[in-house]
């Protein structure tokens, strides 16, 4: 394959007169785990929406998969997978029938549903629970399957936003090292994240504020420019709003 997973140049989207993503240059090689980080509002969701081709862009360029996003979104999303911030798979349908309710909307084939939703199972680590329904699984266990229901078309390249918010230690490294597993076979993945933990496990990352890029580089190189105290900082602001948001603190 040739060029890069991911090439954008000055990417921006306003809504009104609010600017959410002021201008972004990115380049995201292939097979690379690369990280967006940055607090809430900073534009991590609204830029992965528009490298999937579900949002217009106000302004810039962006080739995913090498192809022109905007131009042709459908093309780019029959080749890429998409975890949303809300796991979207349906609460009162098995394991076993997410994943193949998936596969027909990825296009997949009777035949090839049939042989990729027990690989889906084991690659994700599912198939103990696979008659269960989605509704009733744990915050670990969902996170699979949207993980499952994401890839099932084996797309080249998947976009993870915030996939391990509110999951406990043990399911987050579980979770790591499947979002591994695909890397090593050469998925290019690209994941937001709150925690500091995750985003040193991840290639290189883009460090976001406000729209704006303030710095790309690995996990050393980032921490060694801004310092750990800045990022730390912003972790911590970070934390403190989810323990309010999830009624912990007064
Ligand atoms: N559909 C929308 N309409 C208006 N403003 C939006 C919309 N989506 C996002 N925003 C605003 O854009 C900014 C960036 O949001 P978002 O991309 O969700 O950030 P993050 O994912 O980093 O938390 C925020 O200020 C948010 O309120
Ligand atoms: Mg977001």
């Amino acid at each position: 394959m040739s060029g890069l997973g991911v090439e954008a140049h000055g990417l921006r989207k306003a809504f009104g007169s609010a600017v959410a993503v002021a201008g972004l240059d990115l380049a995201v090689k292939w097979g690379e785990i690369f990280g967006l980080l940055g607090p809430n509002g900073s534009g991590k969701t609204t830029t992965i929406r528009m490298l999937t081709g579900l949002l217009e862009p106000s302004g810039g360029q962006a080739r995913v998969v090498d192809i022109d996003v905007v131009a042709s979104p459908e093309r780019v999303r029959a080749r890429i997978g998409y975890m949303s911030q809300r796991f979207g798979f349906y609460e009162d349908l098995t394991i076993e029938e997410n994943i193949r309710f998936y596969g027909g909307v990825y296009g997949l084939t009777r035949r090839e549903r049939r042989e990729r939703i027990p690989q889906q199972l084991t690659r994700y680590r599912l198939d103990q629970r696979r008659k269960q329904l989605a509704g009733t699984l744990s915050g670990g266990w969902k996170q699979r399957l949207a993980l499952a229901c994401a890839t099932v078309h084996r797309p080249d390249l998947v976009f993870l936003d915030e996939p391990t918010a509110g999951v406990d230690p043990a399911s987050r490294q579980l979770f790591w090292n499947l979002i591994r597993e695909d890397a090593a076979e050469g998925i290019t993945v690209i994941v937001t994240t709150h925690y500091m933990d995750e985003a040193e496990r991840c290639d290189r990352l883009a460090f976001l504020s406000r729209g704006h890029l303030i710095g790309v580089g690995t996990p050393a190189e980032i921490t060694e420019r801004f310092g750990l105290p800045t990022i730390e900082a912003v972790f911590i602001e970070l934390q403190r709003r989810d323990d309010a948001e999830l009624g912990l603190l007064a």
